[in-house]
């Protein structure tokens, strides 16, 4: 038949590559990241699409050894070593190819049970029975007229791209399928094993019938599953293979087979949901997409996208649904190491919608808009909480902390600021949540050794009033207590960030006298009733134990740590940013600013 002839020819890359190589080796590929493993060994800087390092195999000072994340190969300009992965680990520690694979699989955790052998023969097997699966499909698809086409067509995909994806089509019948792998002397249980078919009373049949059927092929061409639409309203609207030794679903993204080089290219991958949206998209020329086909977005499939690119927008559907799974999507993508965006379509309910509405131009403006991670959320939890009641601001508060605190001390330091501009709730006590008893830094806090702070600590989520600003409250409540702490706290007195607290700090700094304490009925005179009603808070809730002197050297501490650790961030960057050019005095001062200071924190824990 002339067709099948032209769909080999138009498949010839996924058919032929279908029919390749051995798993174990398939599998060290696609896991074991060449640019990780060479990495280890020496420093690899990008370089254009590439990455450059020195070359672990001769000696050299300017690098030259060049790896290709994307083709998962490294070349030696210097020496000419050249390789993949396992050619890389075969050299570097001088083993044959079994035992560079062994290292390899052991250190990434792939199972060596699979090496050789049965297993993979079945696999071979497996992989060879799909691919006859889909071949039967596609040209069941090409038969004129068949509903699927139709279907497809009414839903504005053309031949070429219904090709690109090798698009088929399962018959109405009970068993055309089971029949024609029959006759081709196929494994019976292989193809209920792949889900091909199913057994009822003695009767096999074919488990997709009456369907669209969408192939699953990974990025090393083979045929690992299927999804097949029902063509009306029937359910499941989708219907998928069961997992199955070729077939992890959490390992694969759906259209990654054709889609890697141009993620690769835009360095941005665009992560959709459904089949169809991949597809549409692909079409109308956005091509650097994928799917992680309706489950929740796994470690694997983050780490596969990042092979292509770090930069991910998400594209869920709108309802929500979508919104969940966009959600942890990212926190998935974050821990893979990827900057993600995200976005919603503004017209219809998914991508597929959008684009076939607007077409590719819109679609590429409306990333543009994507919000990056952080805003996304804290929109979010924005529309969530009720900031007009207190309740409704200590939850919006805490659940903003949980957010700022994944992010780095100079991005959410940028985002504090925006916070602070448009809720009522003070930069200071989102800090103070954020770093813990305002502190920059990010290391772990000291436990603290006074009464004082648990009590209020626990008071404070109880009875839902303001926030504490252990600090501060502790040092006014001090000096309200003993005037000189008023003289004492002036060299720390950059603490009180507060507008409120500095207020109260200000006036007590005014009305201060030696051996006299303060007037709390002056004080409060001075003060605006919003500043009044913190410092009766601060009288009634901040209790003196008689550890005042304790108290007032925690919070010096916790003071002088804090500005230690920020020099240590300011110096740790400036170093990070030194390059050939830069004096080497002025490094070396900053090394032994570096060294200093660590030993006084360490000293101090
Ligand atoms: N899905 C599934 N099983 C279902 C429903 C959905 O596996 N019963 C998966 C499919 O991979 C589907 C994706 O989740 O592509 C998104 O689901 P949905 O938004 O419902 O499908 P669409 O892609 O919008 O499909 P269509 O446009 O054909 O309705
Ligand atoms: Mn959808």
């Amino acid at each position: 038949m002339s067709n099948k002839k032209t769909y080999s020819i138009e498949f010839g890359e996924v058919w032929v590559n279908g029919l390749r190589s051995d798993s174990i080796v398939d599998e060290i590929k696609s896991r074991c990241n060449i640019v990780d493993v060479i990495g280890q060994h020496g420093a690899l800087k990008r370089a254009g699409s590439n990455h450059k390092g020195l070359c672990p195999f001769h000696g050299e000072k300017t690098p030259s050894c060049v790896v290709s994340e994307q083709k998962q190969i490294f070349t030696c300009f210097g020496c000419g070593a050249t390789g993949d992965v396992i050619e890389f680990t075969k050299r570097y520690y001088n083993l044959d190819f079994q035992e560079a694979v062994e290292k390899l699989a052991n250190q990434y955790g792939i199972e060596i049970r699979k090496f050789g052998g049965g297993d993979n023969q079945k696999r071979e097997a497996m992989y060879e029975l799909n691919r006859k699966a889909a071949r039967y499909f596609l040209d069941s698809f090409r038969k004129i007229p068949n509903p699927a086409l139709s279907y497809m067509a009414k839903r504005g995909l053309d031949a070429k791209t219904l090709n690109q994806f090798g698009i088929g089509f399962a018959d109405a019948n009970w068993d055309s399928l089971y029949k024609y792998l029959l006759s081709e002397g196929a494994d019976v249980n292989m193809m209920k094993e792949l889900g091909l078919i199913s057994e009822s009373k003695g009767k096999c049949f074919d488990k997709f019938r009456n369907r669209v059927m969408f192939p699953i092929i990974n990025t090393r061409g083979k045929v690992i599953g299927f999804g097949g639409r029902v063509l009306d309203d029937g359910t499941p609207k989708y219907l998928n293979s069961p997992e199955s030794p070729i077939f992890l679903k959490k390992n694969n993204l759906f259209g990654l087979n054709l889609t890697r080089q141009d993620i690769n290219k835009n360095d941005c991958a665009i992560l959709v949901e459904g089949y169809m949206d991949v597809i549409s998209l692909y079409k109308a020329g956005v091509r650097n997409v994928s799917a992680s086909l309706g489950t929740a977005l796994t470690e694997n499939q983050a780490a596969m996208l990042k092979r292509y690119t770090k930069n991910v927008i998400l594209c869920y559907d709108s309802d929500g649904a979508g919104r969940a799974a966009a959600l942890r999507g990212m926190d998935i993508l974050r821990a893979a190491g990827c900057n993600v965006k995200v976005m919603h379509v503004t017209d219809g309910k998914d991508p597929d919608e959008f684009v076939k509405a607007h077409g590719a131009e819109a679609f590429y403006a409306l990333t543009k808009t994507a919000k990056p991670f952080a805003d996304y959320k804290i929109d979010l939890i924005r529309q969530e909480t009720d900031l007009t009641t207190t309740e409704g601001s200590l939850e919006f508060l805490h659940r903003v902390t949980s957010v700022l605190k994944s992010l780095s001390p100079g991005e959410a330091d940028l985002y504090i600021g925006k916070i602070a501009a448009d809720t009522h709730i003070s930069e200071g006590a989102i800090r103070m949540e954020v770093f813990g008893n305002g502190f920059g830094g990010g290391k772990k806090e000291e436990p603290v050794n006074t009464a004082v702070r648990t009590e209020q600590d626990t008071g404070r989520r109880k009875d839902g009033t303001d926030p504490v600003l252990y600090l501060e409250k502790n040092l006014i409540r001090l000096m309200l207590a003993q005037s000189d702490f008023i003289q004492r706290t002036q060299p720390y007195e950059s603490v009180f960030r507060d507008a409120v607290y500095r207020k109260i700090y200000e006036t007590m700094k005014g009305l201060y006298r030696e051996d006299e304490e303060i007037d709390v009925g002056k004080l409060a005179d001075s003060l605006e009733p919003e500043e009044v009603a913190v410092l009766s808070d601060i009288l009634e809730n901040v209790k003196l134990t008689d550890k005042e002197e304790d108290v007032f050297l925690d919070c010096v501490t916790r003071i002088r740590n804090e500005r230690l650790s920020r020099r240590e961030q300011q110096i740790i960057q400036m170093l990070s940013l030194a390059d050939d050019e830069t004096d080497l005095a002025k490094v070396e001062e900053l090394t032994r600013e570096l060294m200093t200071i660590q030993q006084q924190k360490n000293n101090r824990e």
